[in-house]
C-alpha cells in the first residue's frame, strides 16, 4: 500500500470509528496517573522554552487531549487526518484550534511550534513511513522544542516494530529504543521516557512508553 493510500484507510476507518472512539477514551486520563504526569512534565518543559507555549497535538482524535493542554497552561491546537475526528473535536472544545491534516506534512512553517504531542497517533504509520513523519515533527519544532511521543512497546528490542490486531486500523508497536534512535537521527534527542505496565481499564495488554525528545540545536 502506497503512503497516500495508507493515510486514506486510516482516515476512513477514523471516521467510522469516531463517535465510539470517544466515547470510549474521552476520559482515559482519569485512569492514568503516569500519563498524566508526562503530559504535565512535558507542559512544563514547553512553557520553559520561553515563546508563546504554542503546542500542537498531531493526531489528536476527538481532542481530549488537546483540552488537558490547555488546561495546562499551553496555547494548544490539534490536528487530525479524520474530519469525523475534527468535527467531535471542534463540537467539545468550540474555544479551541483543530484543523484536518497529515502528521507527514503539516500546514504549518518551520519552527513553529514550541512544544508537539502524538500520543497513540504514530501508531497506524507503516514502518516504511516513519522517519519522514518524525522529521516533519522536528521540522515544525522550534529549536529547544519539545516532542511528546505516546505508543505501545513491542516485544523485546528483537522487534523493532510489530504489527498488531487493532480494532480499527492497521497499527504497529515500536522499540523504545530503535524509535528514540529514529528520533535522534532527525535531530530530536531523547531527554526522558516512561515505561508503564498495561493498565486494567487499557485495551492493550501492552507497555506503555512516553519517550519525551528535545529538538537538539538548542541556540541559547
Ligand atoms: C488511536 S487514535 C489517538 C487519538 C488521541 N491522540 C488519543 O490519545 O486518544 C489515533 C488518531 O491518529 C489519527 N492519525 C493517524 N495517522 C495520522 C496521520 N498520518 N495524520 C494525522 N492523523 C493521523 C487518527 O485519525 C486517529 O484520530
Amino acid at each position: 500500500m502506497t503512503a497516500p493510500d495508507a493515510l486514506a484507510a486510516t482516515r476512513a476507518a477514523y471516521d467510522d470509528a469516531a463517535t465510539t472512539y470517544a466515547g470510549l477514551f474521552r476520559d482515559s486520563l482519569r485512569d492514568a496517573p503516569l500519563d498524566r504526569a508526562m503530559l504535565a512534565a512535558f507542559a512544563e518543559a514547553v512553557r520553559g522554552v520561553g515563546r508563546d507555549a504554542l503546542v500542537a497535538d498531531l493526531g489528536c482524535g476527538p481532542g481530549h487531549v488537546t483540552a488537558h493542554l490547555a488546561d495546562l497552561g499551553l496555547v494548544a491546537r490539534g490536528v487530525d487526518a479524520s474530519p469525523a475526528m475534527i468535527g467531535l473535536a471542534r463540537a467539545a472544545h468550540p474555544e479551541l484550534r483543530f484543523d484536518v491534516g497529515s502528521m507527514a506534512e503539516l500546514d504549518l512553517p518551520d519552527a513553529t511550534l514550541s512544544g508537539a504531542l502524538s500520543r497513540w497517533s504514530v501508531i497506524h504509520t507503516p514502518p516504511g513511513e516513519i522517519a519522514p513523519v518524525l522529521a516533519e515533527f522536528a521540522r515544525v519544532l522550534v529549536p529547544g522544542g519539545h516532542l511528546l511521543i505516546g505508543f505501545w512497546a513491542s516485544e523485546s528490542p528483537a522487534h523493532r516494530t510489530q504489527v498488531f490486531d487493532h480494532a480499527v486500523a492497521p497499527a504497529y508497536r515500536w522499540c523504545p529504543d530503535h524509535l528514540s534512535a529514529l528520533l535522534r537521527a532527525t535531530g530530536l534527542a531523547e531527554t526522558a521516557r516512561l515505561v508503564r505496565e498495561p493498565l486494567p481499564t487499557d485495551r492493550r495488554q501492552f507497555r506503555a512508553v512516553h519517550l519525551l525528545a528535545r529538538r537538539s540545536d538548542v541556540t541559547t
